[in-house]
């Protein structure tokens, strides 16, 4: 009884100390900390060694203390303030095999995988599960959270982030962030702003009105900022309007912390800073110091102090928004815990994201492959070994870093840097094998088309894998597959019209073959049990049933920018990049507004099965409902997509609203969502505000941005939308 009254006086005086604010206990650390001290909190270090090579830096004794990722900064134990040990990525722990066993980490599939599956709950499972793995390896800072949109379908990283619509992107990213933070690791939004293309990202100035901006990729950083919360914010390299992002006053103090009420810090990209001075602008901490000619935020922000171009209240506001960032995450409170990865429970994970990610965009009656199919042919894409991934800082090393995994050289980055694909080791052909026991399965790795047409002849169905690597640092020069793939499919299709073709790709591609082959699979950068999703769902195991998260357009001449600025720019030449041309007309919207054709529409997705949308009511206020059912034989899922399509006689498309929607066949869901009012409105620049014109709204429900099934109006009233 004694024993019990003094635990519980203990609790009760641990729950006072703990009932104060971040921002109290930021207060009162900070009123410990020297000058000198608040400096050393305000750059980090770039710490993965055995990269320096590769990135051109001299080479370097480790950093002292650091786990050896991209980033480090120094904390200050005396005081309880942790080192931030800063690991890539988005798809992942993107770091070199654990020192201590062997192991790496669980990669993810491509983020447009997982935009495909239109799924926050699967986005929060998938950032839970990268914040998990971080927090094991000792990581408390994942940088994962990128929202850029899709403004080229050649973006070397389009393959990192959530396609090209503001809400869907913005919506995916920030229940990602969530799941990342509540494992109390830090998230990192990013690249902030209008990094959406990789040809000389360090050089570009993205010109964009500020509406345009607001309306389209601002929209997505919006959003994911609200619903995810994330503590950090990380500037972009390039130029927006003629201001450096990192010193964009506009960006950084207007936008993000003025008008979106950002509480955490702004991290610089690494080498995205060009002076100690743009704190001033509302960068909070220089990153990866290494790749800048000197650490700006180190003795030149001193000097600057002293000579009063910087303020002591700039400096003190951006420790403090480091802490109280440090303080809400928990990473004060909740160090990381190292322990083994559960690599079952993790890749599980990443399985069920390629499922619900798998678009299947062509079926004449071929799929699902029957069980008693006699003579499987699995050709190219290296599908005896694994499934692509895509390059750059968010490549993850998995599990078993097998002494046979294959490393492709598959061309120099611009930079130098990216040189190589790693291939994921789940094999798509081991699957099929054990998929269709009764069969017998034959491969053939695609180099020489006359031969696989050959072993096509021989098969009952024919399985072409079509991989396209992309990476960080550079865009794809055109929509094509590489490396004579698309001879290959022409070959084995024309051998053998039963030909499926399973697409691992991180963008768009053209497919001439299309009309000549029974179906199309976009399975994107599979990730670790990839293999596995795309066989079962190739045997009908599951219902492939993503949807497309960007358009696939017909051909790059009716892009905005038919060819991608600043290919032959000279080393540090700034080159202007107009996204003004489509503004926020990005993607789908694009299309529509130019009644442009395009290969396959955003939001498109067939399935096993079949879906109706019925009694689409709109009202009260921004409430919509429908019903959903499953008219197929089959247990499927579908995304049904709620389009503004004309705003006072006035035609327009912007997606509104998602659900994706798992049936039994026969089964009707009755769905109701409430709309963001920022979809339907316009950014007024003078206002600073959004403006929701009153008058006749027009919506259309469907499974893609072309097809539009219900349509119903509603009479709104002119308001405002309050930030
Ligand atoms: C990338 C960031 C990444 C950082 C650290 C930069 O080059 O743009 O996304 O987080 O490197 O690796």
């Amino acid at each position: 009884m004694r024993l019990g009254l003094v635990l519980v006086a203990a609790l009760c005086g641990l729950g006072a100390a703990r009932a104060e604010t971040p921002d109290q206990r930021a207060k009162a650390l900070m009123a410990k900390l020297t000058l000198g001290q608040e400096l050393a909190l305000l750059h980090g270090n770039f710490a993965l060694r055995a990269y320096d090579a590769a990135y051109g830096l001299p080479p370097a004794p480790p950093v002292p203390g650091a786990l050896g990722s991209a980033g480090y900064v120094a904390g200050i134990p005396a005081l309880g303030i942790p080192a931030l040990q800063e690991v890539d990525g988005g798809l992942g722990v993107s770091v070199p095999p654990d020192a201590q066993d062997g192991h790496g980490s669980t990669p993810l599939p491509s983020g447009l995988a997982l935009a495909a599956g239109f799924d926050p709950a699967m986005a929060y499972a998938a950032g839970a599960m990268m914040g998990r793995e971080a927090f094991e390896r000792g990581f408390n800072v994942l940088l994962a959270g990128g929202v850029n949109l899709t403004r080229d379908p050649r973006g070397g990283r389009n393959y990192e982030y959530l396609g090209e619509d503001p809400l869907l992107a913005g919506t995916l990213d920030g229940a990602l962030i969530r799941g990342v933070q509540d494992q109390h690791v830090l998230a990192t939004l990013k690249h902030f702003a209008m990094n959406d293309q990789e040809t000389n990202r360090q050089f570009d100035n993205a010109v964009i009105g500020e509406a345009a901006f607001r309306e389209s990729d601002g929209l997505a950083f919006e959003i994911a900022l609200e619903t995810g919360h994330p503590m950090a914010v990380m500037c972009a390299y390039n130029q927006v309007n003629g201001q450096y992002a990192c010193a964009s006053h506009h960006l950084l103090d207007d936008v993000l912390k003025r008008d979106w009420g950002f509480t955490g810090f702004v991290m610089s990209d690494w080498g995205a800073v060009h002076s100690a001075l743009d704190i001033n602008a509302g960068l909070d901490q220089e990153s990866g110091e290494e790749f800048d000619p000197v650490t700006y935020f180190s003795t030149p922000l001193a000097v600057a102090l002293s000579q009063g171009k910087v303020a002591r209240a700039r400096v003190d506001d951006a420790v403090r928004r480091i802490l109280r960032a440090e303080l809400t995450v928990g990473l004060m409170d909740h160090p990381p815990v190292r322990a083994p990865i559960d690599f079952a429970a993790d890749g599980a994970v990443a399985e069920q994201e390629e499922a619900q990610g798998l678009v299947l965009l062509k079926n004449t009656g071929l799929l699902p492959l029957s069980p008693t199919v006699r003579r499987i042919a699995v050709i190219g894409g290296y599908a005896n070994a694994g499934v692509m991934s895509g390059g750059g800082s968010s490549d993850v090393v998995p599990k078993t870093l097998p002494q046979l995994l294959p490393v492709v050289q598959m061309g120099e980055g611009l930079a130098g840097i990216y040189t190589r694909a790693i291939l994921d080791p789940d094999a798509p052909l081991a699957e099929i094998e054990r998929q269709a026991p009764g069969a017998e399965v034959r491969y053939d790795p695609g180099l020489y088309p006359s031969q696989a047409a050959r072993l096509a002849k021989w098969a009952d169905v024919a399985v072409v894998f079509a991989p396209k690597w992309e990476t960080e640092s550079q865009d794809v020069p055109d929509l094509s597959l590489p490396a004579g793939e698309d001879a290959l499919i022409a070959a084995v299709a024309a051998a053998n019209p039963r030909t499926v073709v399973v697409l691992e790709t991180g963008n768009p591609v053209l497919m001439p073959w299309l009309p000549k082959v029974g179906g199309v699979v976009e399975a994107w950068y599979p990730g670790a049990e990839g293999g596995k999703a795309i066989a079962r769902a190739l045997f009908g195991r599951i219902d492939p049933s993503g949807h497309l998260p960007m358009s696939f357009p017909a051909s790059t001449d009716e892009l905005p920018r038919p060819v991608v600025p600043g290919q032959d720019a000279a080393p540090g030449q700034i080159t202007p990049v107009d996204y003004n041309i489509e503004g926020a007309e990005v993607g789908y919207r694009w299309f529509a507004a130019r009644h442009l054709p395009v290969l396959f529409p955003f939001g498109f997705g067939l399935s096993y099965t079949s879906f109706r949308f019925s009694h689409l009511r709109l009202g009260p206020g921004l409430g919509v409902s429908f019903d959903v059912c499953n008219t197929g034989k089959v247990a499927g899922a579908t995304v049904a997509q709620l389009y503004l399509t004309a705003r006072n006689g006035v035609a327009m498309a912007r997606l509104a609203g998602f659900a994706r929607v798992a049936l039994a066949p026969g089964e009707t869901r009755h769905v109701s969502l409430t709309l963001d009012p920022r979809v339907l409105a316009d950014f007024d620049v003078a206002a600073d505000d959004w403006a929701l014109p009153g008058g006749t709204y027009r919506f259309g429900l469907g499974d893609s941005a072309a097809d539009l099934t219900e349509g119903s109006a509603a009479h709104l009233r002119a308001q405002r939308v309050a930030p």
